[in-house]
């Protein structure tokens, strides 16, 4: 019977093709080749009418059953062709875990604003909070009112950058704060005892800059006043600090110092990082290098800012940051700071 010869032809031409169809577009065409609509065989089964009783249902049967069996080819092969393209895919985009990772570029706090905020910390620990001030500041706050009368050779002290301001009376009043210590009044002012605060802030000199100064640099002040506030608190707080800061084995000295605002003063120096002590550019041939200076606020500047000075006594100090950040790290150079050099600052990674 032909019709039957037809069927079979039909179903073996199809597996044929259905064995080459390898990715999904070929797999969907030969569907509607062969099973769709007007597919080839559907075309038989339509046809089935035109045909004699007996041979209909033989043809019939044997068009189903062709249709049954390429039904189920397609159904596995279609299975096998997902599987293989999965597997194309997955060893196409396979990520060796092993190799390194490339590291992103990004940037980092400066080595000087992590030092500020280290120093900051230590003194939050033991109870001092934080205050910030104008950089531009009136004479009498950085000068007078600490005792630093016009005049006076101490002004020799601080080189000043004034600002070009002038008053009816030709006086010019405005300058660039030198020290953070005109903070202590700002603070005193505001607030009674008990007092602890340390006052971050940039200060300005109009000073040729070498290996250990700069013309703009970094300060921090504290105050503390109280009463019964004494000399061995000042001397314990900061060796305190200073153990916190550059490490146990680091010798802190502290030496008598003159500054108007403070009686006693003195000074806190640190054994020089770069000579140890024998004596090199860095420290200026002294061994020592000079961190802060301090005292006992001096009682006058109490009673200007309208404090008891028989009840309250206070200490204060200033350091400059800088200085911490070249002690630590043995950097022998304060202008590499602010230079904007990356090839020096990215040696100082972090947060
Ligand atoms: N202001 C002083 C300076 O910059 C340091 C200092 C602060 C000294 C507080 C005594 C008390 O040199």
């Amino acid at each position: 019977m032909a019709a039957i010869r037809n069927v079979e032809e039909i179903r073996d031409g199809a597996l044929a093709a259905l064995a080459q169809a390898s990715d999904r577009a070929a797999l969907q065409e030969w569907r509607v080749r062969v099973l769709g609509r007007k597919g080839e065989l559907t075309t038989v089964l339509r046809s089935l009418g035109s045909l004699p009783e007996a041979e209909r249902r033989v043809v019939g049967a044997a068009a189903n059953a062709a249709r049954d069996v390429l039904d189920a080819a397609y159904t596995e092969r279609a299975a096998r062709v997902e599987q293989e393209e999965l597997r194309q895919a997955t060893e196409r985009e396979r990520v060796d875990v092993t190799l390194p990772g490339r590291p992103l570029p990004a940037g980092s706090l400066h080595v000087i604003t992590r030092t500020l905020a280290d120093v900051l910390d230590a003194f939050r620990s033991l109870g001092f909070w934080v205050a910030e001030g104008p950089e531009v500041e009136w004479d009498e706050y950085n000068f007078t009112r600490l005792r630093i009368p016009e005049d006076h050779p101490a002004r020799d002290m601080f080189d000043t950058i004034w600002v070009d301001y002038t008053r009816p009376d030709g006086r010019r009043p405005m300058l660039l704060r030198t020290h953070t210590s005109p903070m202590q009044v700002r603070v005193m002012e505001r607030r009674q005892p008990p007092i602890r605060v340390v006052v971050p802030g940039r200060c300005y000199r109009f000073e040729a800059t070498d290996a250990t100064h700069e013309w703009m640099f970094l300060q921090v002040e504290g105050l503390a006043v109280d009463e019964g506030v004494s000399l061995a608190d000042l001397k314990g707080t900061l060796e305190e600090f200073a153990r916190r800061i550059f490490g146990r084995e680091r010798r802190v000295m502290l030496r008598h110092a003159y500054f108007p605002f403070v009686e006693p003063g003195v000074e806190l120096a640190v054994d020089c990082f770069a000579c140890h002590g024998t004596g090199c550019r860095v420290c200026g041939a002294t061994g020592w290098i000079e961190l802060l200076g301090a005292g006992m606020v001096h009682p006058e500047v109490l009673a200007d800012v309208g404090y008891d000075a028989r009840r309250y006594t206070g200490f204060a100090f200033g350091m400059g940051i800088e200085r911490v950040a070249l002690i630590r790290h043995g950097i022998d150079d304060i202008r590499m700071f602010y230079s904007n050099d990356v090839r020096f600052l990215e040696q100082f990674p972090g947060v």
